[in-house]
């Protein structure tokens, strides 16, 4: 207790704004499976770490009745902290207040730690609860609207942004994540919608649940918005902190070193089976991952969405990598329209913050048919040649199997600036698979052949002798090296210690003009 009035007065309202929109509606949120603002950031940073900022703002609204409801903080909640010992920058969203819907100086609150952010190079980190802009403000949460999209933009590759969707994100609020890095979405209660199911019935008469139009799973597995579904809150903070421990703090900073006890030269007799001796035959190639990366430990991103590409981060000799690899598992990893996008995306963030990319590749080809060619493959598929060739991060690439056609040139190969190219004994590198090309190149012979199976056998074994290995590329120095399977955890991390100091630039220009 104090006896001077003023502290008092502080005291007061600093509970006061701590209440937020009250107990009823505190109760509510908890009833439904949720934390608070406050919980949520208590959670996710370091004890004690947290500095709140702007808590005694309140909105400026005369219109609708809201001049007789004046909540501190005007719910968001924002400041800053550290997560193991690093500076973020943080925004929650108060649902109990107005919905977390966003009003002008909402908006303000999220715009200054944001410029703070970029000022001193930290990321940010968005817990986002909202019902978008506040209805009773009109244009003018519009504005503070695009105030946010603006600051989100010229943020973008300058400090990482990660986005938690905590609750039911409409309008607005589904903008301001969707142009940061990452959005972690909580599985039953977060949703993400432009217009909710409501208006989807009036316009276009589809009756929809909201779990169905805009839920986790559908925008982790349909959509590819989401990047990671999280089971329960905690675990989504988790996700959070977890992938920080990932990504440098700004982009002329490196991702910080997390010392292992993984042996780099740790030989893996196991990789030396996992291809299977039949070319047609699948293999999961997360378990290649697995045992080539420090202590098996692999963070996959968009593991539910176009599963036929991988990607994630991992470290090798303690220094993050990105992984981009295909999964010949799903679709026998051919390239299509999404999963290019997929890799495209991931291939980007990583060139921004200076991570480098650790390709491999089994990869058949791009995904024929009308519904690919109609659907912008072309476009969609430069995405991820465009991206690859843009990237000046150390860029090292192993091909496990297949490497066939335009998308052996896209997996980071030699020629577009893959930095150290190497391949397993099992690798297939050519223009196509054996039976296309002979399909191909023999017609009349095997249309005129007596036994045309005999024959087409006979030049497929022919050619896969010829071309389907990998030293026809090796001998003009598009491979760098032929490697045991077992040697590879060894030569991941020889090449990227090699690469440390690597130096790249693209002439200089405004912008590049990405196919999109
Ligand atoms: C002001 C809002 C609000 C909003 C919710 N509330 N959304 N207040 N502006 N946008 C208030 C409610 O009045 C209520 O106040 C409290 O928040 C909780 O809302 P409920 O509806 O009771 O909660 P729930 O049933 O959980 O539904 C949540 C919801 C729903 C799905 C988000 O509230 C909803 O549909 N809101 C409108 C969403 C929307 O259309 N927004 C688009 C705005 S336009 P009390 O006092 O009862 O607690 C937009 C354009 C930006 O954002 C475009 C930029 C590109």
């Amino acid at each position: 207790m104090t006896t001077n009035p003023q502290i008092e007065q502080l005291r007061h309202l600093r509970q006061q704004a701590l209440r937020g929109g009250g107990e009823d509606r505190i109760a509510r949120q908890h009833a439904a499976g949720k934390l608070t603002a406050r919980e949520r950031l208590n959670f996710m940073l370091d004890k004690g770490s947290f500095r709140e900022l702007d808590m005694f703002v309140t909105h400026r609204s005369h219109d609708f009745g809201l001049e007789k409801q004046r909540y501190m903080g005007d719910g968001v909640v924002t400041g800053y902290g550290t997560i193991d010992g690093r500076p973020v920058y943080v925004f929650s969203q108060d649902f109990t207040v107005f919905g977390g819907s966003l009003s002008e100086t909402h908006a303000e609150k999220i715009v200054k730690i944001m410029e703070l952010a970029m000022k001193n190079g930290a990321p940010v980190i968005g817990l986002n609860d909202s019902g978008g802009a506040r209805i009773q403000e009109g244009v003018v949460s519009l504005g503070g609207y695009a105030d946010v999209f603006l600051l989100n933009t010229l943020a973008s590759g300058v400090i990482p942004q990660i986005s938690l969707v905590m609750g039911p994100c409409a309008g607005g609020a589904v903008y301001s994540p969707a142009i940061t890095d990452f959005i972690i979405m909580v599985q039953d209660t977060s949703f993400m919608f432009v217009t909710g199911p409501d208006v989807v019935k009036a316009v276009t008469h589809e009756e929809v649940s909201f779990e169905e139009l805009g839920g986790a799973l559908t925008h982790a597995a349909k959509s590819g918005v989401a990047h990671f579904v999280a089971e329960n809150e905690e675990h989504a903070l988790f996700l959070a902190q977890k992938l920080l421990s990932f990504l440098p703090q700004n982009n002329q900073e490196d991702p910080p070193f997390i010392a292992t006890s993984d042996d780099p030269l740790r030989m893996d007799e196991a990789l030396d089976n996992i291809v299977p001796q039949n070319p047609n035959k699948a293999y999961d190639m997360k378990d290649i991952i697995r045992h080539i990366v420090d202590d098996g430990d692999f963070m996959e991103v968009h593991q539910n969405y176009a599963m036929n590409i991988i990607v994630g981060f991992a470290r090798l000799g303690g220094h993050t990598v990105g992984i981009v690899a295909q999964q010949p598992t799903v679709l026998a990893g051919v390239l299509d329209i999404d999963s290019s996008t997929k890799g495209a995306r991931f291939v980007r963030f990583c060139d921004c913050f200076s991570i480098p990319i650790v390709t491999l590749v089994d990869v058949p080809g791009f995904m024929p048919g009308t519904a690919q060619e109609h659907g912008g493959i072309i476009r969609n598929g430069a995405k991820l040649l465009y991206a690859y060739c843009e990237a000046t991060v150390p860029k090292v690439t192993v091909i496990t199997r297949k490497a066939y056609g335009g998308a052996y040139d896209v997996m980071s190969s030699k020629h577009i600036r893959g930095d150290v190219n190497l391949a397993w004994p099992t690798a297939e590198i050519a223009v196509m698979g054996p039976e296309g090309a002979i399909n191909i190149l023999y017609r009349r012979e095997l249309a005129a052949a007596d036994n045309p199976e005999q024959l087409r056998s006979q030049l497929v074994q022919e050619y896969r002798e010829k071309f389907a290995n990998p030293y026809v590329a090796a001998a003009r120095g598009f491979i760098d090296d032929v490697i045991e399977p077992r040697e590879t955890r060894p030569y991941l991390i020889n090449a990227l210690e090699m690469l440390q100091n690597k130096r790249d630039t693209n002439p200089p220009k405004k912008h590049g003009n990405m196919p999109l």
